[in-house]
């Protein structure tokens, strides 16, 4: 009989035998991947559909998104290095808050995790596409968008998607080497933007500064406010939880997370408000709202082609590093969770020769190429969003019961003023969620339902191996 309440001990979340990965990353390829994965489609694709919903306010949604998101990378980084296993929010609520709230969790993270990487694949595809375009290279519509578009499938989001896959069977070390440069490109571009947006900053596009105000209600048939924006823009401020899904594979976790985790957060908040900024400054947010690819657009309303032409290249070449750090997660994920025998076991076995999971990592990328293919990206990303609320949620409630469940065990990284960041974090995210589009809402509950109905079935009728 399965014990729904079981804990698995701290100790045992970092486990041994033929099952373990291998520990090949160091600090800098930790911050690398950090960054990698949190800066792409949020900022240089969903910063139009947030001034869409926000108009000027969308600073404020970079604003209110970013502090929440940074409350919960504190939170983060304590439990990561309490608890230096793979699997994320999913390992530290098996530890802290017993496996049926786990599963919900891990369940969570695969909603955030592929989702994550199909809309990137999206966005990557539509600066592609209009990339080609200015090469006076026209691919059709039928395969360059999911059938909501008028087409039948997003062919360039599929292609990137197998690429980036490849890849990361090849092996992990390569691939983070590799990702390492291409976020140089990614973070050149944004530079670039913001140095030649400047000039050309006029207050008066600042006005009116929230003309759909604050709170999400229905504005023309759709659900704005600078809160629902926010709740869109979140999907630009995460991926540092991507991060501690590679502990197990991190050389001194202890030393590495945290500086992985609250350096990336840092630099990325700083460098996306200086771009809303310039964005919102140097041209009316109505230019921009809701195009595929609003800052190369932005820079061609400004006159200026060659940044235009920049821009667009590197979100080209560099968005893949988001893809690259998500579907590694991803893989990951679905390893702890099948060596923790809540899914198949046979699919948690890694590669003698690069010391990845294969199956799981072919698995996960067949699957998220298909929702690629077919989906709109901002549903994509709003249901992204869902998931990862949860587990930014269930890892702040985590860090609180451990420091009252275990307040004398050694902690690498104390978040600050705890009992102020942590429930910041909760009720921040609650809010975002709350703000989330309310179909999203309902397919989110309803994707919690299905697990919880599979999780009691597969613990109803399959033997699984004692818990660890
Ligand atoms: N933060 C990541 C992005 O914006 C998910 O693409």
């Amino acid at each position: 009989m399965t014990n729904w309440m079981h804990r698995k001990p701290i100790e045992q979340a970092d486990m041994a035998g033929h099952h373990r990965l291998t520990r090949t990353l160091s600090w800098w390829h930790l911050i690398a991947l950090g960054v990698g994965a949190i800066v792409g489609t949020g900022i240089y694709t969903l910063i139009g559909v947030g001034a869409n919903l926000a108009g000027p306010g969308v600073l404020l949604s970079f604003v209110a998104a970013g502090v929440i998101c940074a409350c919960a990378a504190l939170c983060y980084a304590e439990v990561s290095t309490m608890i230096p296993a793979s699997g994320s929010a999913y390992t530290y609520s098996y530890v802290v808050l017993g496996e049926v709230l786990a599963w919900v969790v891990g369940w969570c993270l695969i909603l955030e995790y592929s989702l994550v990487v199909s809309a990137v694949a999206v966005g990557w595809s539509g600066y592609a596409v209009g990339f080609l375009k200015s090469l006076d290279i026209a691919l059709p519509l039928a395969l360059t968008a999911g059938p909501h578009a008028g087409g039948i499938m997003n062919i360039p989001a599929i292609f990137i998607i197998a690429c980036v896959a490849g890849l990361l069977i090849a092996g992990t070390r390569e691939s983070a080497t590799v990702n390492a440069v291409l976020v140089v490109v990614k973070l050149v571009a944004l530079l670039v933007f913001i140095l030649v947006a400047l000039p050309h900053f006029d207050f008066s596009n600042f006005e009116p500064f929230m003309p759909y105000g604050f709170a999400k209600h229905e504005v023309d048939g759709l659900q704005r406010g600078v809160m629902a924006a926010a709740a869109i823009i979140f999907f630009a401020y995460y991926g540092f939880d991507a991060i501690s899904t590679a502990a197990e594979e991190a050389k001194r976790p202890e030393r590495d997370l945290p500086i992985g985790i609250v350096g990336s957060m840092i630099a990325c908040t700083v460098l996306y408000i200086c771009v809303a900024a310039a964005a919102v400054g140097s041209t009316p947010f109505t230019a921009f709202a809701n195009s595929p690819e609003p800052l190369a657009l932005i820079m061609r309303e400004l006159g200026q082609g060659a940044a235009a032409a920049a821009v667009g290249a590197a979100a080209i070449i560099a968005l893949p590093t988001v893809i690259l750090a998500f579907l590694y997660g991803q893989s990951r994920i679905f390893f702890v969770m099948a060596r923790d025998g809540l899914l198949p076991a046979r699919l948690a076995v890694v590669n003698a020769r690069t010391g990845t999971p294969i199956r799981i990592t072919a698995l996960t990328a067949v699957i998220v190429a298909v929702l690629a293919g077919l989906i709109p990206l901002d549903e994509i990303a709003a249901l992204a969003n869902a998931g990862t609320l949860a587990a930014f949620i269930a890892v702040a409630v985590c860090v609180l019961v451990l420091r009252q469940r275990d307040p004398s065990r050694a902690r690498v990284f104390h978040t600050p003023a705890v009992w102020i960041v942590a429930p910041i974090a909760i009720l921040g995210c609650l809010y975002l969620m709350w703000s989330l589009p309310t179909t999203t809402q309902k397919f989110f509950l309803m994707w919690n339902a299905i697990g919880l109905v599979g999780y009691f079935i597969r613990s109803a009728f399959v033997k699984r191996p004692a818990a660890a």
